[in-house]
């Protein structure tokens, strides 16, 4: 299976799984574990919205940093560009927060609630370059 096929067998399935709960952080716990089942990402969470920084929300993988302000790191800086930042070395990403060693990769994408950005959902890869506009476009489309 492609990249493709695999998120366009998933995101129906996300969007169906979400749509009959209303609580956000049960939401992002099942979309967190199906990306990561489905891909075998290094880690796969969300980092929520509270205040002037991000909490880490509902993940999978290794124990991450708790809370990154507005502005630090790919996270924050997502979260402050309002956009979808793909990071192919994050070894050569200005004020990368490295939680843990083995990550190479990364891509953080805002995620919105009537327009507001509420989270950032944030992926990382041990190998380098894992992320590319496929991704950002699937990501994209999440709705929690
Ligand atoms: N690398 C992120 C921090 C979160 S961990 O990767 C889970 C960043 O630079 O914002």
């Amino acid at each position: 299976m492609t990249k493709e096929e695999k998120y366009e067998a998933l995101l129906p399935q996300l969007q169906s799984l979400v749509s009959g709960e209303s609580d956000t952080i049960a939401n992002m716990a099942n979309i967190a574990a199906a990306l990561h089942e489905t891909f075998g990402f290094w880690w796969t969470g969300f980092y929520r919205v509270e205040g002037n920084e991000l909490v880490l929300g509902p993940f999978q993988g290794p124990i991450a940093c708790t809370r990154i302000p507005f502005g630090r790191g790919v996270c924050g800086t997502a979260w402050q560009r309002g956009e979808t930042i793909i990071v192919p070395n994050v070894h050569e990403f200005p004020g990368h927060i490295a939680c843990s060693s083995a990550s190479n990769s990364e891509i953080v994408v805002p995620i919105r609630q009537n327009g507001q950005i509420i989270a950032v959902l944030d992926i990382d890869s041990r190998e380098f370059a894992t992320f590319d506009e496929t991704d950002r476009c699937y990501l994209e489309k999440i709705q929690i």
